[in-house]
């Protein structure tokens, strides 16, 4: 699955799952740029020999900016991944702080908004544009303690669905992924945090996380970069619109 040719701007991707994507749409051939908050959030994606750029996803002056960087440094942009997220407070919702609230829809869904908005101008003059947007199992089913972020991922298919409608005629395609728990730091402080607001075992809330899914394990980074990689290449040139899922099969989430 070659990328050759192919101009590839993903965001938040100075670690985790960004970086993985970054690394194997890379390694098919494509030019690549990555953003992420600071110097020091880009470290090991420079170190991965990766160019990146500082750009908060939700500051749309920061995102306006990195888009004139790809510009500048790709000569023009074929994939947009919509990858910068956080995962939010967690808890109950009466004791939420209004604010992380705030935040979490901030970076989850406004960032994905200032990105597509800044990126279209280019995007229009590709040979086969396309746009993907990471949600997650939470974008498609309710996970209790974690609101915000679940209704964040829910705004992002419902973005995703109605680009591809509105961008279908000028041949853009726009597709959102959703993970299951994906193996990492992440998870692991999704899981204490689950922990303390339930009051029960680390290993306890691990094993709920574990069986959620049909195949009773977690997702990898390079799971999330396979489809990510197919999706965004010659492969995908009739999926759009789509809420793709990459879980093991996730029927519930605890
Ligand atoms: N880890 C999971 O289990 C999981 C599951 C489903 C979906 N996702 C989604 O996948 C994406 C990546 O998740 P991850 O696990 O790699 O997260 P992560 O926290 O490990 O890494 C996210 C990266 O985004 C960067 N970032 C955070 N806020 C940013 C901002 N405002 N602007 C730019 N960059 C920012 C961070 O510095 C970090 O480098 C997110 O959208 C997340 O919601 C993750």
């Amino acid at each position: 699955m070659s990328l050759d040719g192919y101009r590839i701007v993903v965001t938040g991707a100075g670690s985790g799952i960004g970086l993985r994507i970054a690394e194997v749409v890379r390694d098919a051939g494509a030019d690549v740029l990555v953003s992420d908050v600071s110097e020091q959030a880009l470290a090991p994606a420079t170190a991965a020999g990766l160019a990146g750029v500082v750009a908060d996803s939700s500051d749309e002056a920061q995102v306006a900016h990195l888009m004139k960087q790809v510009q500048e440094q790709l000569g023009g942009l074929d994939v947009l991944v919509n990858n910068a997220g956080i995962a939010g407070p967690t808890g109950p919702v009466e004791e939420l702080d209004s604010d992380a609230w705030r935040r979490t829809f901030d970076v989850n869904i406004h960032g994905q908004f200032y990105a597509v908005k800044h990126a279209l101008p280019l995007l229009r003059r590709s040979q086969d544009p396309s746009i993907v947007n990471l949600s997650s199992a939470a974008g498609r089913l309710g996970m209790s303690g974690r609101t915000p972020y679940s209704a964040s991922k829910w705004a992002v298919v419902g973005f995703t669905k109605s680009l591809a409608v509105e961008l279908g005629d000028e041949g853009i395609r726009v597709n959102a992924i959703c993970p299951g728990a994906v193996d990492g730091p992440r998870i692991r402080g999704v899981i204490d945090a689950k922990a303390e607001m339930l009051g029960r075992p680390v290993e306890e809330i691990t094993d709920l996380y574990l069986n959620q899914s049909s195949l009773r394990r977690f997702v990898t980074v390079d799971d999330v970069a396979a489809l990510v990689l197919f999706v965004s290449g010659p492969g995908g040139r009739m999926i759009s619109g789509q809420a793709l899922a990459v879980d093991g099969n996730t029927e519930k989430l605890y």
